[in-house]
C-alpha cells in the first residue's frame, strides 16, 4: 500500500472501503453544499507569515480546552453512527484520541452506547447531548453522562429541525441498513467492513435502545430519534440542562455574535463556532469566516472553539491565529477511521500533529499558546 501522508488518503482509502451510503452520509453538506464546500476552501484564503532565524529547537502544541490538558487543541467531534464507518468505530476511536492526549466526543446518536465506550476505555470523554422532546430520557442521558465520569458535556443547539442532504435520501440511508439490492451490493462489495459487522452486536443506536420509551426494537429506533429532536428547544433549556450538569459545559453550533453573547449569559464554559459540517443551513458563513466576530464580542469572558473543515495542522494553526482556543475535527477523524480503524484515527491525529507543529515553527513560534493573528498576513 502507498504510505498515508495527508487526510487526503485517509478519505480516498474509506471511499473504497466504507459502503457507499454511510460513506456519503459523511461526504456531503446539506441541498447545494456552499457552507460544505465554503468550510474547507475559505481556510485557505488565510496565508501565513514565514519567519527565520529563529530558534525553533524546543517546540510545544500542548494546550487546554475547557481545563482539560490536551496533547494540542484538537478534539473529536461528536459524529453520530461513527460506528457504522467501522465496527466499532467509537470504541476505537475513543481509544486512539486517549493514547494520542485529546479528547473524544461521543454523540447521543452514537451506535457504541455511553457505557460501552466508559467500559473500553480508561481516560474520561465528552458527551454530546442532543435535547429530545422526551425531557425524562434527556435527564437519563446526563446522569448516564455523569455515571460514566465524562469530564464535559457538549449541548448542540444547531438541531433542532434537520439540514436536508439529498444523497442520503437517494441512498436510502437507514439505521440498521434496509437491505434492498442496492444497499445489498453496497455492503457486499465491502468485505472488509462486512467482516468487522458481522463480528460485532453494536449496529445500532446504542445510546436509545433500551433507554427510550417504548424503544426496544431495533426497527422502531431511527424513526424515534428523528422524530424527537425538539423544535422548541431555547434558551430556557439551555439554563436547565446548566442546572442539571455541574461539569464542564460547552454549547456547540454558534454562528452569530448575539448568540455568542447569549451563551456566555448561560453560565456555559466555552462555545463551538460550528455549521455542522455544512450540514444544516445552507448558505451560511464558513466557520473559519464567522469565528473573528465571535471572538471579538466575547472576548475573554469564555473559551472560544471552532469546527468545519479542518482538513490540516495548517487549518488548526488558522483557527488559533484567528482567536479559537481549541478545535474539532468530524470527517478527519472519520475517514481515517472508515480507512484503517483504530489505527487510522491514530494517523489522522499524527498527520495533524506534524502539519501543526511544522507550520507553527515555519511562523517562528514554539509554543501553540504564544500563536496569535500576527502569524497570518493581511488579507489582500
Ligand atoms: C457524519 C457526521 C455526523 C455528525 N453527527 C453529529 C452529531 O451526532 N452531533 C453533533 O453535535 N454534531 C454532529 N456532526 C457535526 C460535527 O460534530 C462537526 O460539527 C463537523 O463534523 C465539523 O466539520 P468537519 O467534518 O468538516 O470537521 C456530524 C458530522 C458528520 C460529518
Amino acid at each position: 500500500m502507498t504510505p498515508v501522508t495527508c487526510i487526503e488518503d485517509l478519505r480516498a482509502l474509506a471511499r473504497r472501503r466504507v459502503p457507499r451510503m454511510f460513506y456519503d452520509y459523511v461526504d456531503t453538506g446539506s441541498w447545494t453544499q456552499s457552507t460544505y464546500r465554503a468550510n474547507e476552501a475559505d481556510f485557505q484564503q488565510l496565508k501565513f507569515r514565514q519567519r527565520v532565524a529563529v530558534d525553533i529547537g524546543q517546540r510545544s502544541t500542548r494546550s487546554t480546552m475547557a481545563g482539560q490538558a490536551v496533547a494540542m487543541p484538537v478534539a473529536l467531534a461528536p459524529t453520530g453512527m461513527a460506528g457504522l464507518q467501522h465496527a466499532d468505530g467509537e470504541i476505537l476511536a475513543a481509544r486512539a484520541a486517549e493514547r494520542f492526549g485529546v479528547p473524544f466526543t461521543l454523540s447521543t446518536a452514537s451506535i457504541c452506547s455511553i457505557e460501552d465506550v466508559a467500559a473500553h476505555t480508561h481516560a474520561p470523554f465528552w458527551f454530546q447531548l442532543y435535547v429530545m422532546r422526551d425531557r425524562d430520557f434527556v435527564v437519563r442521558l446526563i446522569e448516564r453522562a455523569r455515571a460514566a465520569a465524562c469530564s464535559a458535556l457538549v449541548l448542540t443547539l444547531d438541531l433542532q429541525i434537520q439540514g436536508q442532504r439529498h444523497q442520503d435520501i437517494k441512498n436510502g440511508l437507514s439505521v440498521p441498513p434496509r437491505f434492498t439490492p442496492s444497499s445489498l451490493w453496497a455492503m457486499l462489495s465491502r468485505p472488509r467492513w462486512c467482516a468487522g459487522m458481522l463480528g460485532t452486536p453494536r449496529r445500532n443506536f446504542g445510546n436509545i435502545i433500551g433507554h427510550a420509551k417504548g424503544v426496544n426494537s431495533v426497527a422502531g429506533v431511527a424513526e424515534w430519534t428523528l422524530r424527537q429532536f425538539d423544535p422548541a428547544l431555547n434558551w430556557n433549556d439551555v439554563a436547565w440542562i446548566r442546572r442539571l450538569w455541574d461539569g464542564k459545559l460547552i454549547l456547540k453550533g454558534v454562528q452569530d455574535a448575539e448568540d455568542a453573547q447569549l451563551a456566555l449569559a448561560s453560565g456555559a464554559d466555552a462555545i463551538v463556532v460550528s455549521n455542522h459540517g455544512g450540514r444544516q443551513l445552507d448558505g451560511a458563513p464558513s466557520s473559519i469566516a464567522a469565528l473573528p466576530a465571535i471572538v471579538e464580542a466575547v472576548g475573554e469572558r469564555i473559551e472560544v472553539h471552532m469546527d468545519g473543515g479542518i482538513r490540516s495542522g495548517q487549518d488548526v494553526l488558522r483557527a488559533r491565529a484567528l482567536g479559537a482556543r481549541g478545535t474539532y475535527i468530524g470527517r478527519a477523524f472519520l475517514y481515517g477511521l472508515g480507512a484503517l480503524g483504530e489505527a487510522g484515527v491514530t494517523r489522522t491525529l499524527e498527520i495533524l500533529h506534524k502539519e501543526l507543529d511544522l507550520s507553527m515553527a515555519f511562523c517562528g513560534h514554539t509554543d501553540i499558546n504564544a500563536v496569535d493573528r500576527s502569524i497570518l498576513l493581511p488579507r489582500t
